[in-house]
This record gives structure tokens, C-alpha cells and sequence, in this order.
């Protein structure tokens, strides 16, 4: 098989990805482990900032978006006794959209299939190839030289062995697929945390208008949705906690308790609970985000953790980045945004991972007295002070693409 970019995972930044380089007249093929069931059905945060609604609908994926998402003005900060309005677009005038990644990845899929595009689904054994050759002056001689061509083999679902030569290979595939170890001898940087999530989908109405993270001394909670009718909340829990040992009636209790139930008139309505999982909590960066002919996207280079929900957003980003880069190169023959891509996304990148480290413990309980006392302190100074406001919610709601 032969194209001219071969795409490592069919997940939002895979699917965009492919659907950005079709409008911009370069062909792709994606290859994906997961079934598209599974891919479709992964549940992961759904708050899209500006800039990323602003793209899918420049890109012709806003429509179901437009009609479906909830526009948010901001969130609501609470700790006990205390619940504060951040309204970003006083601050910033920009807003934030809750709609579930799920949904967008449903959205790509669509899109993808009405192109014609191909996606192998339920492969095995992926590895990527020959990615070492310089993309600048190579690019011409090597698009008729099969042999320095990069390449992506795996094994499709029914047994056959294939070998996808490509002009560059993205990796889209996570911090657990091929790509990112392909990189030689990358710089990395990694922080765990000393909790995780308990998070949960029920078949109630929010009991909010607008998402709620609050502090609470027996750990953080955040009540998010995904409808008028489905509600996503989350507790803090410490790591190793098995999802089991929390009965609906110890989440709905702790819940309420965390997120203030019965203070200043306000109640948490319970209801069915549909899925319950573990997150674990991670940040982790690996630069460069390219080497030779091998770009990586998203989860690939980049993991955050929950808090602040940037994980698609900053898959976005990269992608948005990315495919003019890549038309550039292919079409063009003019590599100054390829040659410029990890540098510039990786900008962006760790200004997310700042705000998702510092959203994480600004809100999370650590057990240690000092911590408790400057995350009160954070949480006052950011409901008082316009300044500090403006800085979450210039964050939260999302830097311009070209940051
Ligand atoms: C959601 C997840 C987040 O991590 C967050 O900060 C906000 C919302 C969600 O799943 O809806």
C-alpha cells in the first residue's frame, strides 16, 4: 500500500488529522488496534475550548456540534462555604463548549467515512520504519526511491501482513502505541500524582448549569455532564482504588458531602449510574515532536492530567498545526512549517501542562496541612482578585491556535 501520509491511530487526532489533509488536497491512510466500536465509545472529558469549536466548524464539523453543544460562560470554584462564579467571557470573551469527545470522534468518523477515506481497524503488530531521513531536500528524490521511503506494517484483523509506504508517518496513537518510542533517545519529563479519579456517568439531569470543581477536605469532586439528561461526575480517591469497592449509594453520599449538598439552597439529585472507571493521573512531555520523517500528535507526545479536560484540546491544536505544515511539505515542496512544527506545538504544550499541573493541585487534597492552607489561599486569591481570574480563564477556555 502506498500514500502519502501514513496515520498511526484513529482517534480525534488521527480522524482530524486525515480530514484537514483531504481538504487541503493531501491523501492519507489511518491505521487503528481498536475496533471503531471501541474508539467511539471511549469516554473521556468533553469541555472544548473556543479555538477548538472555532476549527471544527471551519473544517465543516460543526453542524451536529452547533446543534448539540452546551456553551458554557465559565465554571463555578467552590470550597466549603464558599461557591464563586468564574464567567470567562467577562474575562476573556471566550467561551467553552460541553460536548463529549465521544461525540466528536463520531462526528470525524462520519465525515471520514462520506470522503471515502480508508482505516484499517483491529490491527496487530504495528511498527513504523526508515523515519530517520531528513524531510528538506530528501523529499523529492525520495518520493521516487521506494527504499528510503518511511514506512507502517502491521497485520490486518484476518491474518494478511501489509506495509503502508508513506512520505511521512504520524504517530496519533497514545502514549502506549509504537510512534513515540521510534523517536531516538528523546528528552522526556514526567510527574505523578498521589491520586486518581473515580469518575462516573449517571442517566440524571446535571444538577448544574455550569461544571463545579470544589475542594473539599476528603478530596476533590467535580460535577461536569454530558446532556439535558446525563451527568459526569468525579472524586478524588487515592491510587489503587478498585472501582467495586465504591457502591452507587458511598459515590452519591461522598458527592454530595464534597460538592455541598443543602448549602446556599443548592441540592445534588442522584439517579442511575451507567459507568463507573479509575483514572490514574499523569503529566508527561517527550520532545522533539518529530524526527526525520515521523511526526507525533496528541496523547503520542503529550499526556495531562484530567483536570481542566486540555487532553483534546491540545490534540487539536497539534493537528491544526500540523496539516498546513504537512500540505506545505507534500504539495509545495516547502518544509519551513514541517521543520518548525515540534518547536511550535511544543509552546503550547507545556503551557497546558502547566495549567493542568496547577488546576490539579490547587484542587486536590494531599494529607499535608501546608498544602491544605496555600490551595485555600490560591482558591481565595483566584475568587477575589480580576487579575488571577483572568489568568485561569484565559487558560481554561483556551490560548489561539497560534499560541
Ligand atoms: C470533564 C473532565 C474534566 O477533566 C474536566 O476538567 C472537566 C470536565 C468531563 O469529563 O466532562
Amino acid at each position: 500500500m502506498r500514500t502519502q501520509v501514513a496515520i498511526v491511530g484513529a482517534g480525534p487526532a488521527g480522524l482530524l488529522l486525515s480530514h484537514l489533509l483531504d481538504r487541503a488536497g493531501v491523501e492519507s491512510v489511518i491505521v487503528e488496534t481498536r475496533s471503531r466500536a471501541y474508539v467511539e465509545a471511549r469516554i473521556r472529558a468533553g469541555i472544548l475550548e473556543q479555538s477548538t469549536v472555532d476549527l471544527l466548524r471551519e473544517a465543516g464539523l460543526g453542524e451536529r456540534l452547533d446543534r448539540e453543544g452546551d456553551v458554557h460562560r465559565g465554571v463555578y470554584l467552590q470550597w466549603p462555604g464558599a461557591r464563586h462564579h468564574l464567567d470567562f467571557v467577562d474575562l476573556v470573551g471566550r467561551s467553552v463548549t460541553v460536548y463529549g469527545q465521544t461525540e466528536v470522534t463520531r462526528d470525524l468518523g462520519r465525515a471520514r467515512d462520506a470522503a471515502g477515506q480508508e482505516i484499517v481497524y483491529e490491527v496487530t503488530g504495528t511498527a513504523v520504519h526508515d523515519t530517520d531521513s531528513a524531510i528538506d531536500s530528501a523529499i523529492d528524490t525520495a518520493i521516487d526511491t521506494a527504499t528510503v521511503r518511511p514506512s507502517v506494517t502491521f497485520t490486518r484483523a484476518d491474518g494478511r501482513a501489509e506495509r503502508l509506504e508513506a512520505d511521512v508517518v504520524v504517530g496519533c496513537d497514545g502514549s502506549f502505541g509504537p510512534c513515540r518510542t521510534a523517536v531516538p533517545e528523546p528528552a522526556t519529563w514526567e510527574r505523578t500524582y498521589p491520586y486518581s479519579w473515580l469518575g462516573i456517568l449517571a442517566d440524571v439531569p446535571p444538577s448544574t448549569d455550569e461544571l463545579i470543581y470544589a475542594w473539599h477536605p476528603d478530596g476533590f469532586a467535580l460535577h461536569s455532564m454530558r446532556s439535558p439528561t446525563v451527568s459526569r461526575l468525579y472524586l478524588q480517591v487515592p491510587n489503587g482504588t478498585d472501582a467495586a469497592t465504591w457502591s452507587d449509594d458511598r459515590i452519591w453520599e461522598a458527592l454530595a458531602t464534597r460538592l455541598g449538598h443543602g448549602e446556599h439552597g443548592w441540592t445534588l439529585t442522584p439517579g442511575p449510574i451507567t459507568g463507573k472507571s479509575v483514572l490514574p493521573m499523569r503529566s508527561f512531555v517527550q520532545q522533539p515532536m518529530r524526527h526525520g520523517r515521523l511526526f507525533l500528535a496528541g496523547d503520542a507526545a503529550h499526556i495531562v492530567p484530567p483536570t481542566g479536560a486540555k487532553g483534546l484540546n491540545l490534540a487539536v491544536a497539534d493537528v491544526a498545526l500540523l496539516a498546513p505544515a504537512l500540505a506545505d511539505l507534500l504539495r509545495h515542496k516547502d518544509p519551513r512549517a514541517a521543520d518548525a512544527y515540534s518547536e511550535r506545538a511544543l509552546r503550547r504544550v507545556w503551557r497546558c501542562t502547566h495549567f493542568s499541573w496547577w488546576m490539579t493541585t490547587m484542587l486536590h487534597v494531599t494529607g499535608d496541612p501546608f498544602d491544605a492552607q496555600l490551595q485555600r489561599s490560591q482558591l481565595e486569591w483566584v475568587a477575589s482578585s480580576t487579575a488571577a481570574a483572568t489568568g485561569l480563564a484565559e487558560n481554561y477556555a483556551g490560548l489561539p491556535i497560534g499560541f
